[in-house]
């Protein structure tokens, strides 16, 4: 999933381009959708690191950044957040695409997906991505914790595995294009 690193990509001057895949996830949902979306993007002959978000991540080592995170009380998690805002100024310099997962996107109505960008409004006081995506996940009862269980059980949420490879893989092969990751473009 992380292939050589962006060592192997030369750094941001070599002809392969580089990309980071970021996620926030708290169950690992989000995680193995942001792997679908990293092995897309490894098969399109980029250099890929599928990373979570934390204090150590430089996306402007990249020439390209992917960002996600899980909805949790109709926002992305703390540390996808703090990402987003430490790192906005070289994010700010490079193309980047940003993608939601929730339990509520497997809806696919406008009011799921206006609730999906509502999350945004954090994100974007600080980066213009080129584009968004909202896609459904799961929701694994019996690994959670008391406090989100008890909080899925007030608000008559059951248990259900939505996450859809097909639909994250589709999306995640329009990326080399969007952010411009086409090998031999220099
Ligand atoms: C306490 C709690 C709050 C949640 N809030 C939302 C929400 O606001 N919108 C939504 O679509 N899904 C919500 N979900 C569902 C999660 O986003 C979904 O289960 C997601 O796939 C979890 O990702 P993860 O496995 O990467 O942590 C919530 C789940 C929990 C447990």
């Amino acid at each position: 999933m992380s292939g050589g690193g962006i060592a192997a990509a030369g750094g941001k001057k070599g002809r392969i381009r580089s990309v980071l895949v970021c996620y926030a996830s708290r169950y690992g949902s989000t995680r193995e959708i942001a792997g679908w979306i990293a092995d897309e993007l490894q098969g399109a002959g980029v250099i890929t690191d599928c990373l979570p978000a934390g204090k150590e991540i430089r996306p402007g080592a990249y020439d390209a950044a992917v960002i996600g995170s899980a909805l949790y009380m109709g926002k992305w998690l703390a540390e996808a957040r703090e990402l987003v805002s430490r790192e906005r100024v070289p994010l700010g310099r490079m193309p980047v695409a940003v993608f939601s997962v929730g339990y509520s996107l497997k809806e696919r109505t406008r009011a799921s997906l206006q609730a999906g960008e509502a999350a945004l409004s954090d994100i974007r006081l600080y980066i213009s991505p080129l584009d968004a995506a909202f896609f459904p996940g799961k929701v694994d009862l019996e690994r959670m914790g008391p406090a989100d269980r008890a909080i899925l059980s007030l608000a008559g949420i059951p248990g259900g595995d939505f996450c859809d490879a097909d639909l994250v893989r589709a999306w995640a092969r329009t990326l080399p294009s969007l952010l411009g990751l086409i090998q031999g473009g220099e």
